[in-house]
């Protein structure tokens, strides 16, 4: 008989999460009501998000209560219906349990997708998921870079800062991104169209400063900021006079205790704005930023890369690569 395996929080990380702070638990799989699908899900998309969901206070999203299950980007097909709009045998992208089924009621957050104009269905948790449509309308939106100015990305061999590249020189602005280690960097030039790299490893506050400043002899007009502590303080190091900040995330952070920026005094001396900026911003306009990228990536003009590991066992192993850096490119489990 089949079952339906899905993670449960059983303690909150303390820190870098544990695989003991999880568990994997089993059960039947569950039969629809009225006005229901379920849903058997083949990807789940692994974010570094779903870290801060697990601490205690609720953010844009509620966080995951012990005991609950895990909740992640997923992408599957219909395999049983009573629900108004979505059939069997349709693709699905939503946000649901990590779990092999999942049902969705007439009012739940899953949607069809068409997944014959994508190399792999996947394209929907990576390039035309949360990742690049973050940073599609990080683009069209939050930065808006002109030709001439200089866009400075951290994080940037990752899911976003992977996109944010392309995107952003393809309007003409001058593009470094900072990245772990001489293989990412490299990444950053030859694949992701970035102008220069900046390597953080191994470097304190004044050495990535000094590394910033030779790769943005200019300075720095916009920052999008994936990760904050010292690449963040460096960064604000190198900001210009009417420099815009947009902080999108703070990985180096989520497990730990908030480093927060020392260079606040950027802010006020060079007249500086920060932002904080979530994609449910754009909730009303995913499908027009979906089909924008996935045009771009038909007509070649976008490159994107999934790391792909395989099963329900794999999921925690995959979830802390994130904050090893060893994922290449965006992080998703593939279940079926
Ligand atoms: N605001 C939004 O709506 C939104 C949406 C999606 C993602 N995000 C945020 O965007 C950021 C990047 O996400 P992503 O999906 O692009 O990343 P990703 O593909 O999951 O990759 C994560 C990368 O972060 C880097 N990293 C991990 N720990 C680090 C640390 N302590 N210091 C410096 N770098 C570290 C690693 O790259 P290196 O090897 O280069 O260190 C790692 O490969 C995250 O902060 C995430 O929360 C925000």
């Amino acid at each position: 008989m089949a079952v339906n395996r899905r993670f449960t929080l059983v303690s909150r990380p303390d820190g870098a999460p544990r695989p003991s702070d999880f568990r994997l638990v089993e059960e039947a799989v569950p039969v629809i009501g009225e006005g229901e699908c379920l849903i058997r899900n083949h990807y789940i998309s692994i974010d570094p998000a779903i870290r801060t969901w697990l601490n205690q206070e609720d953010t844009y999203m509620p966080a995951i209560a012990v005991g609950d299950a895990l909740r992640a980007s997923t992408l599957g097909v219909v395999e049983a219906s009573n629900h108004p709009r979505l059939k069997v045998g349709d693709w699905v992208q939503g946000l649901n349990r990590i779990e092999d089924y999942s049902v969705c009621g007439p009012d739940g957050a899953n949607g069809r997708v068409d997944v014959s104009r994508v190399p792999s269905p996947s394209a929907f948790l990576s390039v035309a998921g949360g990742t690049g449509l973050t940073a599609w309308f990080a683009v069209e939106e939050e930065l808006q870079p002109k030709a001439g100015q200089m866009l400075l990305v951290s994080g940037a061999a990752g899911a976003v800062g992977s996109i944010i590249g392309q995107l952003a020189r393809g309007r003409g602005a001058r593009v470094v991104g900072i990245a772990g280690g001489p293989a990412k960097c490299a990444r950053l030039v030859e694949r992701y169209g970035y102008d220069a790299a900046v390597d953080y490893k191994g470097k304190d506050v004044d050495a990535l400063r000094a590394a910033i400043a030779q790769a943005c002899p200019d300075g720095v007009d916009l920052l999008f900021e994936n990760v904050g502590g010292i690449c963040l303080d460096a960064a604000l190091l190198n900001i210009n006079q009417g420099g815009l900040v947009v902080v999108c995330g703070l990985i180096s952070e989520y497990n730990g205790e908030p480093y927060g920026t020392r260079q606040l005094i950027r802010l006020l001396m060079h007249s500086v704005a920060m932002r904080g900026y979530v994609l449910p911003k754009y909730a009303a306009r995913l499908g027009e930023g979906r089909k924008a990228l996935i045009d771009l990536v038909a007509r070649g003009e976008l490159v994107y890369d999934e790391h792909v590991e395989e099963g329900m066992e794999n999921v925690l192993p995959a979830f802390m690569r994130l904050f090893d850096g060893s994922n290449e490119g965006k992080m998703v489990v593939k279940l079926v």
